[in-house]
C-alpha cells in the first residue's frame, strides 16, 4: 500500500467539498451510480458504456486496484467515472451528499467466514446508515455473493432499517442470471450458485439531515 500511495490514477477524486455544487460539476446532472470495493473494474468497463446517461464512481480499499480499474476506463476513452480510494464507509461518510446516489452495487464483497472476523465485513449496521443517508428515494442497493450465508446475514441487516423495502419477496434469489460482468463471478459460477439481494429506499429517513 506504501509503496503505491503516490501512484497516479486518472479520474481520482482526493477531496471534493461535500456539497451538491461540486457533485453536481463533476456530474454533469447524470444519475450517479456507485460500486463498492470494484476490484480491477470489470463491472465499470460493462455499465459506462452501457449507461452514458449515469456517472459511475468505483470505490476501492487497495490503491493498486483503483489504479487498475481507473487505467482500464480510461484506455476506453471512457469519460463518465470516477474513482475514490479508501474504505467504503468512509467514502460515503466523507464524499457523498445526502441523497446523491441512485444504485449501489456491492458485488462479491470478501465475506469474511469466522463468526469472529464478521466485524470485518464491509456490511455492517453502520454502513447502511450510510447507504440509507446517500440514496435518494427510490434508489437501490444490489448486493451479490457467492457465499449465501453472507448474502442471508446482508438480507437481516438490511431489514433492521425501516427506510429499505427488499425488491425480491424472499431476499435472496438464486441464479438470476446467466452470465454477469465482474471476475469474481467468472471465479465463482462455476462451482457454486451466485446469490442477489435487493434493496429499495422507499421513504425519506431522518439520517438525511445528518
Ligand atoms: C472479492 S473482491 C470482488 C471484486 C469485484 N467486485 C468483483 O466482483 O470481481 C472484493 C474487493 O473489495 C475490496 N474491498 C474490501 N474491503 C473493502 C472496503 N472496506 N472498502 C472498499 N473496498 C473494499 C477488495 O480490495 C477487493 O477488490
Amino acid at each position: 500500500m506504501e509503496k503505491n500511495r503516490f501512484l497516479h490514477i486518472e479520474h481520482e477524486v482526493k477531496s471534493l467539498s461535500p456539497s451538491y455544487e461540486s457533485w453536481r460539476d463533476l456530474v454533469q446532472g447524470k444519475e450517479i451510480v456507485l460500486d463498492m470495493g470494484c476490484g480491477h473494474g470489470d463491472f465499470l468497463i460493462e455499465k459506462t458504456e452501457q449507461y452514458p446517461e449515469c456517472f459511475f464512481v468505483g470505490i476501492e480499499i487497495s490503491r493498486k486496484r483503483t489504479a487498475k480499474t481507473s487505467h482500464r476506463l480510461f484506455k476506453r476513452g471512457r469519460q463518465n467515472y470516477a474513482v475514490i480510494h479508501g474504505d467504503g464507509e468512509w467514502v460515503l461518510k466523507t464524499f457523498f451528499p445526502s441523497k446523491s446516489v441512485s444504485e449501489i452495487h456491492i458485488n462479491f464483497p470478501d465475506p469474511w467466514l469466522r463468526k469472529r472476523h464478521w466485524k470485518n465485513r464491509l456490511l455492517r449496521p453502520s454502513f447502511v446508515l450510510q447507504v440509507i443517508r446517500v440514496l435518494k428515494v427510490g434508489g437501490r442497493v444490489f448486493f451479490v455473493s457467492d457465499v449465501e450465508e453472507y448474502a442471508r446475514y446482508a438480507v437481516e441487516v438490511f431489514r433492521q432499517f425501516q427506510w429499505l423495502h427488499s425488491v425480491y419477496p424472499q431476499g435472496v434469489v438464486q441464479n438470476l442470471y446467466e452470465r454477469f460482468p465482474t471476475l469474481f463471478y467468472q471465479k465463482m459460477s462455476p462451482l457454486r450458485p451466485i446469490n442477489y439481494v435487493c434493496f429499495e429506499k422507499r421513504e425519506q429517513s431522518p439520517l438525511e439531515k445528518v
